[in-house]
């Protein structure tokens, strides 16, 4: 499994160490938010006035380039890639969708980032998807978000994208608040989702890799250790890495540390 940090917080990822990281806007506004990269903030924001914009568009300047300064310092740290996302509000508009992904592209070639270095994160929409099968056949590799079901994971494999985010937390939320109960690993509606992803895939021998997204405890990463990829949240790090000799161990295809079963390796 390659350890992936789900957060754009710097000094988390210095200290983790993980071979890709994926952010999303509330992570890229959560890594600024520490004084020692506000002047990002700054940055970015001076960069969009001067692009001319004004209102949304200014914001939206701005909104690009600090992901695109945040992933060039955090590139500096990974040997592997860093995911970007693509304005949600964008999720039903392909073609809008599309021009925003090049943009962020020349933004990152403006940095010196070539795409190899670059994942696209676009919501997992039938537009997203067909956005994501066009810039894929343009040599942009995506990573579709917000997956929540076994029709999307379908869709995007036969559109052929490089990766795909399936959610663990937020299924799991969801059904905590309608049955009013929790769930152990093994019955997490959530877990169980991308469990069926992954062996979906696996045994239709479909190249598109698996990686489970948003995480709420250990326990769901431990039943998904073995899957492709997983992002975790650094708070998540701490407490597995607390757990084991280190992250990787802790997921290491031979059941790591408790010398468990992974729960995947049966799918292959
Ligand atoms: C990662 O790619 C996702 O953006 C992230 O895991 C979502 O997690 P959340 O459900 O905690 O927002």
């Amino acid at each position: 499994t390659t350890v992936v940090a789900d957060t754009g917080d710097i000094e988390a990822i210095r200290q983790w160490r993980p071979v890709d990281a994926t952010t999303n806007p509330s992570l890229l506004l959560k890594a600024v938010s520490q004084p020692e990269y506000a002047h990002f903030l700054d940055e970015a924001v001076t960069w969009a006035k001067g692009q001319g914009g004004h209102g949304s568009r200014l914001l939206e300047d701005a909104a690009d380039m600090l992901a695109v300064m945040v992933g060039r310092e955090v590139l500096d740290i990974v040997p592997g890639r860093i995911s970007t996302e693509v304005d949600s509000r964008l999720s039903f508009d392909g073609e809008a969708t599309m021009a925003r992904v090049h943009k962020l592209i020349d933004l990152y070639a403006g940095r010196g980032v070539g795409t190899e270095r670059i994942l696209i994160k676009i919501a997992s929409t039938w537009e997203g998807i067909r956005a994501a099968e066009q810039l894929e056949r343009e040599g942009i590799n995506c990573n579709l978000t917000l997956m929540f079901s076994m029709a999307q994971a379908r869709v995007a494999a036969d559109a052929g994208v490089f990766l795909i985010s399936p959610f663990v937390g937020r299924i799991m939320d969801w059904f905590k608040a309608e049955n009013g109960q929790d769930y152990a690993a093994a019955e997490d509606p959530g877990v169980l989702s991308v469990q069926q992803i992954y062996r979906y895939y696996k045994s239709h021998g479909y190249a598109t890799e698996v990686m489970g997204a948003s995480f709420r405890n250990i326990g769901e990463i431990l039943a998904l250790a073995g899957c492709d990829r997983l992002t975790i949240s650094p708070a998540l790090m701490q407490q597995l890495d607390a757990s084991c000799e280190s992250v990787e161990r802790m997921l290491a295809d031979d059941g790591g540390c408790q010398a468990r079963e992974s729960p995947m390796r049966e799918a292959e």
